[in-house]
């Protein structure tokens, strides 16, 4: 078996899922604030199945995907809890008809960000005589989908008008959440709320309104409303370093895998594709089955750390496809078989995607999402160990 793996360890999400929990009632001790679990793009690559049902164990209250592919599949494996999807409804291969029929067989939960979707809904619903239960997505600075918030009333009044709709919630996405400065966030929460206000006074109410991202849900107390949507902080990881470390979190992805050669080289040998690197002297190389077909970044070549049996070794020369090279040093004590630490923090070594976000001038976002599909994920449960 390869031994590349992503061990994934689920009492860490546990963790993760409780000190937001206990962080939304510290900030909001009277009331009573759902959760919605982003567990889109394969749960930020853990896994979307095993993520979602650990989180509904613990206590999420939806689930929130990116579109209705993964919606569907979500919900032949999680039969009951509520799956928000966030995307737009993109016409499928089936009729109309039997399409709403389908995703209301589903018992899915629609974004309705234009006057298009709600019609559609709408009329494709009166058939099967089953209101389509949706969550109105309003545009206050993200610009990406959303009703514009200056023409959001109108609209939002002409939706209440239709008949096969059951409105269940209203949302706006937030730019900036993540940053230091919170003035654009709380302009886009300003905008928001005068919304919810017009649309109150005119009888428009929701029994759900949510805004808060994992920035938000640190920072933006004013923004829980009664559900917030984490993605970034279940999975261990401040969205950005200007956020405060309010909360303790433990990343819970381990990207693994083990020594499976060494060789001998002599001084000025050039290691992999191009030759970008050139040994000084006599040394040992160790070579481990993983590359950027795995998910590990090419750009880490000549860059990256790895960590085996508590010492840190520099990945040389280009990575591959399916294999980087370490320095062992010359009188090296690793020996094949070994485990290596590729990403994650384990043993008191720390390779977090937010230091390796740092080096590769990108997103610990980005990071996590990339482990690769070959990749095998293996969960680690309290219940495995001990039942
Ligand atoms: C609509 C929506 N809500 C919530 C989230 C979660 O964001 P984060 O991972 O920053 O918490 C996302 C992710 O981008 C999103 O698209």
């Amino acid at each position: 078996m390869n031994p590349t793996r992503a061990e994934i360890d689920l009492n860490k999400l546990e963790f993760n899922f409780k000190q937001i929990k206990q962080h939304l009632h510290s900030e909001n001790p009277r009331r009573n604030i759902k959760v919605c679990g982003v567990v889109k793009a394969n749960a930020y690559g853990h896994g979307i199945q095993e993520i979602s049902k650990k989180l509904i164990e613990v206590g999420a209250d939806y689930l929130g995907v990116a579109n209705y592919d993964e919606a569907i599949k979500l919900r032949t494996q999680i039969p009951d809890a509520p799956i928000l999807v966030f995307g737009t409804l993109i016409h499928s291969k089936l009729k109309p008809a039997a399409y709403v029929a389908k995703l209301l067989k589903y018992n899915l939960i629609a974004t309705v960000a234009s006057l298009d979707t709600a019609k559609f809904l709408d009329y494709y619903s009166r058939k099967p005589g089953r209101k389509f239960k949706i969550h109105i997505e309003v545009d206050t600075g993200m610009k990406r989908i959303g009703f514009d918030v200056k023409r959001a009333f109108k609209n939002i009044s002409q939706i209440f008008s239709y008949k096969n709709l059951d409105i269940e919630g209203i949302f706006t996405h937030f730019a900036t959440s993540e940053s230091g400065d919170k003035t654009f966030a709380k302009s886009q929460l300003n905008k928001f709320n005068e919304l919810l206000s017009m649309l109150k006074k005119a009888g428009m109410e929701f029994p759900i309104i949510h805004a808060a991202n994992s920035g938000a849900v640190l920072d933006i107390k004013e923004s829980h409303f009664n559900m917030v949507r984490p993605g970034l902080i279940l999975y261990g990881y401040y969205p950005s370093g200007d956020i405060k470390h309010k909360i303790p979190l433990k990343p819970i992805l381990n990207l693994k895998s083990k020594v499976t050669f060494i060789k001998r080289v002599d001084a000025h040998t050039s290691i992999s594709y191009d030759r970008k690197y050139f040994t000084e002297k006599r040394t040992f190389i160790g070579s481990i089955p993983v590359g950027y077909g795995d998910g590990y970044w090419w750009s880490l070549s000549n860059r990256g750390r790895v960590y085996i049996n508590g010492k840190y070794y520099p990945v040389v020369g280009n990575v591959t496809m399916d294999w980087v090279m370490v320095n062992l040093g010359e009188r090296s004590s690793v020996k094949i078989g070994d485990d290596v630490l590729l990403m994650g923090s384990e043993n008191g070594g720390d390779l977090g995607a937010d230091k390796l976000a740092g080096m590769l001038k990108t997103i610990p976002y980005e990071i996590i999402c990339s482990v690769a599909d070959r990749v095998q994920r293996v969960y680690i449960d309290k219940c495995v160990r001990e039942c």
